[in-house]
């Protein structure tokens, strides 16, 4: 273990900021949308809706909680209180999985980061104003067909992010997302304000809220419960770590809940600018994750000045990537640390781990396009991009979730937890608690038995 101190933030404003650009990311535009689209919009964002509140939101908070108590990587932390719980049960072991699942989470973020920087590179170059749809998509087309294109670009995006985590420059982070985060707000309402007044904004709304006509399946639900967790980045310690560096004097309840309400307003702000785009353009929102590369640049393509807002757009994606991208490489990176290793070999190796990985979504795009690895064992049509992403964002995060809740609710001794939030109200205090004893262990159970034996993967 190092000896010197563990690290904290400045400001209460800082923690809420840097913890909200961990959970802002491509999750909140690229994976909400591709994903709500794919799973038939309404019934799908209804489960999003309340998992995100009931079920994410108290196990962010556990995480938080965790991480304030074991002050420490995620399975020294867990390790620690697993001793002074006095229980016998493997407390550090949903962590270890957890430190998997960031690099393989960072495997495919870079790629799909890689394709945000791209065309914001092209539009640097003018870029998309006054494109047709066809050219659009033949761009999205030509820029997976070579996989060194993508590969160039997911190098850059982990040699910056790895660079960032080995420098540490924390200070740096927060000034830079204190000016970015709004800026990103003030963009996605004014593209939210484009397709009120110029695209399909009825038939995008129908989709997204029309919970009447809904679709649910087993499938749907898995989805839905994944992309609350991915938004949240809840499921595998990164939200613990970043809680063990958050100052004592931070309200712990009042910052979660900002930070889930910033999340929650970035993707259906998204959601609402994307969706009439695609209806008015006639593209299935079934198109899958190329989705958000067809519908934002053909919403620039008819905007003036749509080159200049493209590029500040994308820039904005790429540092909200960045941002978040930070969060899965540090996880690894302080566990790294903790066994003698120095921050600079720590990052820059967990990220040349991922790129080796990102090979396996490069070429789902591509030449693996029609490789279904798993397909014998009932996963058809799934090549190897569908099932890290489905296996880690419906299977691990939420069972991560569930053994998190399963510490702060059976695990420890209800006086230590209250001690550790002196949240002024006992009555939210209390919801909390036995939301985490009862109803996220109940639900995420149930929905795992639901997908076994509804036939849902
Ligand atoms: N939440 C981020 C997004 O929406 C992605 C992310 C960061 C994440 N850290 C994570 C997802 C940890 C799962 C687990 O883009």
């Amino acid at each position: 273990m190092s000896k010197r101190e563990h690290p904290s933030f400045s400001s209460r404003i800082g923690f809420i900021l840097v913890t909200a650009g961990a959970a802002v990311g491509l999750g909140n535009v690229w994976s909400f949308t591709y994903v709500a689209g794919k799973n038939g919009g309404g019934g799908f964002v209804l489960i999003y809706l309340l998992t995100l509140a009931f079920i994410a939101t108290p196990v962010f908070m556990a995480e938080m909680l965790l991480g304030r108590l074991g002050k420490a990587s995620t399975p020294t932390s867990l390790k620690k209180l697993q001793t002074s719980a006095g229980s016998k049960l493997p407390w550090a072991l949903p962590a270890w999985i957890g430190l998997v699942a960031t690099i393989l989470v960072l495997s495919f973020y870079a790629v799909i980061s890689g394709q945000v920087m791209a065309y914001g590179w092209e539009a640097l170059q003018g870029g998309f104003a006054g494109w047709e749809k066809d050219q659009i998509i033949a761009l999205d087309k030509a820029f997976k067909a070579d996989p060194s294109v993508p590969i160039f670009w997911s190098i850059l995006f982990l040699v910056a992010t790895a660079a960032i985590v080995s420098l540490d420059i924390r200070k740096g982070l927060e000034r830079a997302s204190r000016l970015m985060m709004p800026v990103l707000f003030v963009m996605l309402i004014g593209l939210v304000i484009f397709a009120v007044l110029r695209a399909d904004f009825g038939a995008a709304f129908n989709f997204l809220f029309g919970f009447n006509e809904m679709q649910l399946s087993p499938k749907i639900l898995m989805e839905a419960v994944g992309q609350a967790f991915f938004t949240l980045s809840v499921g595998v310690g990164g939200i613990m770590l970043y809680g063990s560096y958050m100052g004592d004097d931070v309200n712990l309840p009042k910052a979660s809940l900002w930070i889930v309400l910033m999340d929650l307003s970035v993707a259906l702000l998204a959601g609402l600018a994307i969706f009439p785009i695609l209806f008015s353009a006639n593209i299935d929102p079934a198109a899958g994750p190329g989705l958000v590369f067809i519908t934002l640049p053909l919403a620039f393509s008819g905007i003036p000045g749509g080159a200049i807002l493209a590029f500040v757009f994308f820039l904005l994606l790429t540092f909200a990537a960045i941002t978040s991208a930070i969060s899965l490489l540090s996880p690894p990176t302080a566990r790294l640390e903790e066994a003698g290793w120095s921050r600079a070999k720590s990052a820059w190796v967990m990220g040349l781990g991922a790129f080796i990985l990102s090979l396996a979504t490069t070429l789902s795009f591509s030449s693996w396009a029609d490789f279904y690895p798993l397909a014998f064992l009932g996963f058809e049509g799934m090549t190897p991009f569908d099932l890290i992403r489905e296996g880690v964002n419906n299977v691990v995060l939420p069972l991560g979730g569930l053994a998190f809740a399963l510490m702060v609710g059976w695990g420890l001794k209800r006086e230590d937890v209250r001690a550790a939030l002196p949240m002024e109200n006992g009555a939210l205090f209390s919801i909390w608690y036995g939301a985490l004893k009862y109803l996220v262990p109940i639900a995420i159970i149930a929905l795992f038995l639901t997908a076994i034996f509804g036939g849902g993967h």
